[in-house]
């Protein structure tokens, strides 16, 4: 991330939130009402100017022009995170930690955290930002607590102490977007961190992105490098596996967003981005 800047991709993501909000993937029942008032610049922009061109031509129409944009990856993702969230706190989860929060706005929009308090663990450039567009949206969770971490060079454990987190308490843990933009010791040290923070039967939802073939690879570099956040971790489900076992996490699944779109049942076609991003979940035993 560029210091003192915060992050754009978090802004990029909340964009395509917002655009299967509109309807422009084709990810049936896929929604997000919190989306597009916790975008920021310059996306913002890019979303008005969609919202016009749909009004004019429609949204099917307008999801038919830009379906190879790649339009399911995001509500794709979103959905199976979702779907095991649900699954964790019917088992008894009461604290939901997202590591790397960026704009996302499950705490503003699932009505599932009413008894759950959410701690949003983010950049502090990035969680300033975050904080400043999610006051004007009703919380639907019991609790909602900021946690400003550098992963790269801070304790996520004791921060999160300091922040009320209860680690005697069953907890679920999402990790979604950041794994790609982080080096092997701070993955290794968030991952240690979810293990103390962790009472047994706790989970963590991890998603990340496996390396795709050399093209893809070079477009989503240019993307990101664009934006000041290169994707330094592609990481292979082996290499997550491992990790996660390594910390005490036993791995319950590994899917990928081609399962997620049958599951779904998108009718796009799978674009490379799908193909790669995956989510792990791991159980603290
Ligand atoms: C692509 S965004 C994903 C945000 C959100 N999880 C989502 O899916 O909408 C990447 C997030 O990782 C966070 N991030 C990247 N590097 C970080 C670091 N070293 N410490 C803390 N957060 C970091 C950024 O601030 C940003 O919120």
């Amino acid at each position: 991330m560029r210091p003192n800047q915060a992050s754009k991709t978090a802004g990029l993501v909340a964009f395509l939130r917002a655009c299967g909000d509109l309807g422009l993937s084709t990810v049936p029942g896929y929604s997000d009402p919190t989306a597009q008032a916790l975008m920021t610049p310059p996306f913002d922009g890019y979303f008005r100017w969609i919202k016009r061109a749909a009004r004019v031509v429609g949204p099917k129409r307008l999801a038919n022009l830009v379906r190879e944009r790649r339009l399911d990856s995001v509500p794709l993702r979103t959905m199976a995170i979702d779907a095991a969230l649900r699954e964790a706190l019917a088992l008894g989860a009461t604290q939901l930690v997202m590591l790397g929060a960026g704009l996302d706005g499950r705490a503003h929009r699932m009505d599932e955290l009413a008894d759950v308090t959410v701690f949003e663990v983010d950049h502090p450039s990035t969680q300033a930002e975050k904080k400043k567009r999610a006051q004007g949206l009703p919380k639907r969770c019991k609790d909602l607590r900021y946690v400003s971490v550098d992963f790269e060079r801070e304790d996520v454990a004791s921060r999160l102490a300091e922040a009320g987190h209860e680690p005697k308490q069953r907890s679920v843990f999402i990790w979604e977007g950041v794994i790609v933009y982080l080096t092997d010791q701070a993955l290794r040290a968030t991952l240690q961190s979810v293990v103390v923070s962790s009472a047994p039967g706790s989970r963590l939802l991890a998603q990340y992105r496996q390396p795709s073939t050399a093209d893809e690879e070079a477009r989503l570099q240019t993307m990101v490098a664009k934006m000041g956040e290169p994707h330094i971790g592609p990481r292979t489900p082996a290499q997550l596996a491992q990790a996660l076992q390594e910390v005490g996490l036993r791995v319950l699944s590994d899917t990928s967003g081609v399962e997620w779109a049958f599951r779904f049942g998108a009718t796009g076609q799978i674009a490379p981005t799908t193909a790669n991003t995956r989510l792990v979940v791991g159980e603290r035993s």
